[in-house]
């Protein structure tokens, strides 16, 4: 048995490993995904057989946990809408964090409701208190860093009925004091190694855990919150790897410190693509003050026809995608832009993708790919930026703090983010419903140039309005 229990976790491991590499393409991240829900399928049975259960109640504990756990993630996944899936991940990173917490808990719970419970080993307890203290400490932060993250990029909370805007809060001062908090709980850990029976350290040890979340994550806003999101993320991951130390379960430990290490690339991939360091989105809180600036400028709109006959004779287009396309879900008009104008004035279509174009890292590719947009033809950011200057038209649909020049001042919101060149462009045309400010809450240039035309309306009927007018002309 117990060697059919080590090759079940090594099976596992490896469907997660091989999962964890399908998902680094958008073409195969499909069956990356079933890789990795086949390898979680795997752990659990095999756990389950490790636990050798009788046929008590344990089973009815579990079967019902299952149940309702796949039907509630089965529900919570329907429902959702793709602009609301940065939230969901949200709230599962929470949960991630808190189960590993829980778990953690109640292999220390034990102790003190019976103390012949606590290893005798002195090494043995020393790992396990400390496990268990970090698997707290991470855990707990997680969870409410999580919630509050989860409520900051839905933009409030719906109390009875009335809606509060979720606050981003975050003085100078408040930086020593999340110091001290994590110093507290070190100190925590540290004397409850000498009495694990002693659960007020453990009370201690979840509440300044759980403030440490919510001050952690109450000054960040604005276009730094993916960051915050891809950190917690990878948080949850640390937990359960704490967590698998102290119930010796290596799976744990492995799927843990995976989820751990992909969530920390991803977070500095996009510091990198917002020109941000870890420390300046944590402690700087200079993303969003979640001030929105005032506009004083005015715009007139151009029409469909007028843009159609502009595109006669373009031998190059580049799509720059964002946000708005997301919301009007028009990916299936753009690809099919995308072909008119190729087959009717055989010009050259591209696609600029920046790396947090959207709401959630990959949100274009997921977009474009469901619409059979050619991979070959999304071009990342650094790439594509160079051919501006030889494009005839950016096509900008939906995006805006992307393609802000503001980016380029070292000032604001959005000082030093890379963007998308698409003001380099001959001519370019913006899809929106009006000179509002993206995310970041920014003013942007590009929309006054002499060279932008402003298709003002709803993503989709605007592209199938332009595409109407490509086949009239
Ligand atoms: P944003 O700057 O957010 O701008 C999107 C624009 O879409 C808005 O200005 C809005 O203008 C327009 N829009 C909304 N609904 C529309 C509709 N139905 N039809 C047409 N247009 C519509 O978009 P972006 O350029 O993609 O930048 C993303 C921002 O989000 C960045 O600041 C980024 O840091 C942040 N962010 C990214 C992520 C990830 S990981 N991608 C996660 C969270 C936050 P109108 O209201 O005038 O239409």
């Amino acid at each position: 048995m117990e060697d059919w229990i080590s090759l079940g976790y090594l099976l596992s491991a490896a469907l997660f490993i091989f999962g964890l590499k399908k998902l680094g393409h958008p073409r195969t991240a499909p069956f990356g995904n079933q890789l990795g829900a086949l390898g979680m399928l795997v752990a659990v049975v095999t756990t389950i057989l490790q636990m050798g259960l009788g046929d008590g109640i344990e089973w009815v504990l579990i079967g019902a946990g299952l149940v309702i756990g796949s039907l509630i993630g089965l529900w919570m996944a329907i429902r959702v809408e793709m602009t609301g899936m940065p939230e969901l991940v949200a709230l599962f990173n929470g949960f991630g964090g808190a189960a590993s917490a829980l778990v953690a808990l109640s292999e220390v719970w034990r102790y003190m409701e019976d103390p012949s419970n606590v290893p005798t080993d002195q090494l043995e307890i020393t790992v396990i208190m400390v496990a268990a203290g970090l698997s707290a400490l991470v855990g707990w932060m997680t969870l409410t860093g999580s919630l509050l993250a989860m409520f900051k990029l839905k933009g409030g909370v719906s109390i009875f009925g009335k809606w509060i805007k979720t606050p981003t809060w975050g003085p100078v001062w408040l930086n020593p004091v999340k110091v001290m908090m994590v110093v507290g709980v070190a100190v925590l850990i540290y004397l409850s190694i000498d009495a694990p029976t002693d659960e007020n350290y453990l009370w201690g040890i979840i509440g300044i855990s759980s403030l440490l979340g919510i001050v952690l994550v109450l000054p960040i806003g604005g276009a730094d919150m993916p960051v915050v999101v891809s950190l917690l993320n990878s948080l949850s991951g640390i937990a359960a790897a704490f967590t698998g130390f102290i119930i010796g379960n290596s799976v744990l430990i492995v799927a843990g410190s995976l989820v751990g290490a992909s969530g920390l690339i991803l977070t500095f991939i996009m510091c990198k693509a917002m020109n941000r360091t870890l420390p300046d989105v944590l402690f700087k809180s200079f993303g969003g003050s979640g001030e929105k600036e005032s506009l004083t400028r005015t715009k007139v709109g151009s029409d469909p026809d007028e843009v159609a006959m502009m595109l006669d004779g373009a031998q190059k287009v580049i799509i720059v995608p964002g946000y708005g396309m997301a919301v009007s879900q028009c990916q299936h008009q753009v690809k099919e832009f995308a072909d008119l104008i190729a087959e009717k004035y055989d010009t050259e279509v591209k696609y600029a993708i920046h790396p947090v174009a959207g709401r959630m890292p990959g949100h274009m590719n997921v977009l474009l790919a469901e619409a059979n947009v050619p991979y070959e033809q999304l071009i990342e950011m650094d790439e594509i930026n160079p051919e501006f200057p030889d494009c005839d038209v950016a096509l900008v649909i939906g995006a805006n703090d992307t393609t802000n020049p503001a980016a380029r001042s070292g000032e604001g919101p959005l000082a030093g983010m890379p963007i998308i060149d698409a003001d380099a462009a001959r001519t370019v045309v913006i899809v929106k419903r009006s000179l509002s400010v993206g995310y970041a809450g920014v003013d942007n240039d590009l929309f006054y140039m002499d060279k932008t035309m402003m298709l003002f309306g709803d993503g989709k009927a605007m592209m199938t309005g332009l595409n109407n007018a490509i086949k009239e002309s």
